[in-house]
């Protein structure tokens, strides 16, 4: 059985005030929906005070990034274990905005992953393909070699405590969004991927949608069979949005009991 996770990537965004604020709201509209875990990303600084509002709720909180080692000379960063000192439960790695605009490679996006997992965080993998790439007829290439980098670095049973997005380049941030046979094509592949090497975690490992995912679409998306789940962008920096993404998520867990795996 594979829970609904909604995560909100809230990004470079936000003021003490309105983070506040945007907390708040989120925890009194999600309270009571017990089919869903629900996770918040916000910005490094606003971590703490993020953590302190969430206490006694049922979200978690993650960090949308780190870096490697335990700590070091390394002016800017910030490590695994000093995210879970502070509380957080998940970490983004490798989201296209990192692997875009720092450069992070498939091999240093597979080394975060590892780092994450010893301090015991669970990574929320992103993977994706650009326009360009989709339109070559790669998607399952690309997919494929950010999976197996993570692959060479650590065995494939770490994947028990990961957590995998699916975000396409073209559908973060453009508001043009796969169609809900689109992601579902891709994240069979996935599931299958991981099934050539370990069965057990194929069919429990939750795979998220990720890409211009808001209220008006999420009922299709997350109504697919491999589709585990949403990590939201722009639609989680308005609590009402995020949290009807989360009663969405909640209302179909509760009419399908579960969601069957069909690989096998
Ligand atoms: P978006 O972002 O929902 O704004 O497209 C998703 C993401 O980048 O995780």
């Amino acid at each position: 059985m594979r829970r609904y996770l909604i995560a909100g990537n809230w990004k470079m965004h936000g003021s003490k005030a309105s983070v506040k604020d945007l907390t708040e709201t989120v925890i009194s509209l999600t309270f009571n929906y017990p089919n869903v875990d629900m996770v918040v990303l916000p910005s490094y600084v606003h971590l703490t005070q993020v953590h302190h509002l969430i206490t006694n709720s049922y979200i978690s909180i993650g960090a949308q990034n780190l870096y490697l080692g335990n700590e070091g000379a390394f002016t800017g960063e910030v490590s695994g274990p000093m995210l879970a000192d502070i509380g957080c439960s998940y970490v983004l790695v490798g989201h296209s905005e990192r692997r875009q605009y720092f450069h992070e490679t498939n091999e240093l996006v597979a080394k975060k992953f590892k780092v994450a997992i010893t301090a015991n965080l669970t990574p929320i993998l992103c993977v994706g393909e650009t326009l360009d790439e989709r339109n070559q007829g790669k998607t399952e290439e690309v997919i494929t070699a950010q999976i197996h980098a993570v692959l060479k670095e650590i065995d494939i049973s770490a994947f028990k405590s990961a957590v995998i997005a699916y975000e396409p380049v073209w559908a973060i941030g453009t508001g043009q969004t796969a169609t809900p046979v689109q992601a579902q094509e891709v994240h069979e592949f996935i599931r299958k991927l991981l099934h050539k090497n370990n069965v057990d975690i194929a069919s429990t490992i939750r795979i998220l949608y990720g890409g211009s995912m808001k209220p008006e679409n999420a009922g299709d998306l997350l109504a697919m069979s491999d589709v585990d789940g949403g990590l939201i962008g722009g639609a989680s920096l308005k609590a009402e949005s995020f949290a009807q993404i989360c009663q969405t998520a909640n209302h179909l867990a509760s009419m399908s009991g579960h969601k069957a795996c069909r690989i096998g």
